[in-house]
């Protein structure tokens, strides 16, 4: 969508900087081109081309099976990549182990199994910060408690015995211990009440961008995530289906049927 860019504001900056080719890439921005990956058989996405810079909320939103988690997957270094590339700044990363991508300033916090349950929130943290010397990790427990104040009354509670609000901060407090330059979030607000969800969205979220990090996100709360989002990508059948800012999305009745139509709020 390029057209009708009535509302301008943040998405609308947004929307023209993913116009260009990427040339002279902006550290720590993310970029994804034509990615296609699987699980071994077809190609489950193909041809996928996504892109988030610093200060960033960049969101993919679509229907349950249309290959979100996958792409996320793909892009971290856990599937394989058997076209397309992905850069981080201007250093192709394109399937680095998973362990290289934290290296390369990569964070993901997964869909499901996202915390050590067994272990405490500290233990939980010291773990994110497993690239780090011991004096590197206090540090960053610090730090991480600035950025997410809740968490510090926690600190001795065990993962497991969280609220599905508070796990979820915590997953994203243990990836922010390695001080990634790209977030990416598989659905962090599943299975939370929609109160939860939005001021995960709004508060947690929000922040991780408001440090510099370049955020892609995957929801499938489409109204939600277009409230913080500067940029959204539609994924449909493992493809991309359409992009663009919350106001341009939310003026194509395409996109306001198939998900801003029901009750995904
Ligand atoms: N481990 C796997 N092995 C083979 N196929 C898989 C595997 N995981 C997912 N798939 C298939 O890949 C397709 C895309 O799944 P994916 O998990 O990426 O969807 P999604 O958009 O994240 O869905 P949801 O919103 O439900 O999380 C689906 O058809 C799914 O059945
Ligand atoms: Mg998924």
């Amino acid at each position: 969508m390029s057209a009708e860019r009535a509302e301008g504001g943040a998405g609308h900056v947004a929307a023209a900087a993913a116009d260009d080719d990427g040339a002279g890439r902006e550290p720590g921005s993310l970029r994804a081109d034509g990615v296609t990956a699987g699980y071994g058989g077809d190609p489950v996405i193909r041809s996928v081309s996504v892109r988030s810079d610093p200060g960033r909320v960049v969101s993919v939103v679509g229907p349950n099976g249309s290959g979100k988690s996958t792409l996320l997957k793909a892009l971290i270094g856990i599937l394989r990549i058997t076209q397309g590339q992905v850069s981080v700044g201007d250093r192709d990363v394109t399937n680095l182990a998973p362990e290289d991508m934290a290296r390369a300033g990569v964070g993901y916090v997964p869909q499901i199994d996202d915390v050590f349950a067994p272990l405490t929130v500290r233990e939980n943290l010291e773990m994110g910060g497993y690239l780090l010397s011991r004096h590197e990790i206090a540090d960053r427990v610090e730090h991480v408690l600035a950025v997410f104040p809740k968490l510090g009354s926690m600190l001795r509670r065990p993962a497991g015995k969280l609220s599905g609000g508070e796990r979820k901060m915590l997953a994203m407090g243990r990836v922010l211990m390695l001080r990634p330059a790209v977030f990416l979030l598989d659905e962090p607000t599943a299975n939370l009440a929609p109160t939860i969800a939005r001021s995960l969205l709004e508060e947690q979220v929000t922040r991780l961008a408001a440090q510099g990090a370049a955020v892609l996100i995957v929801e499938q709360r489409a109204r939600a995530v277009l409230a913080v989002s500067d940029y959204t990508y539609v994924m449909g059948g493992g493809e991309l289906r359409m992009s663009g800012s919350p106001a341009e999305l939310s003026a194509s009745p395409a996109f306001v049927s198939s998900f801003l139509g029901g009750h995904r709020n």
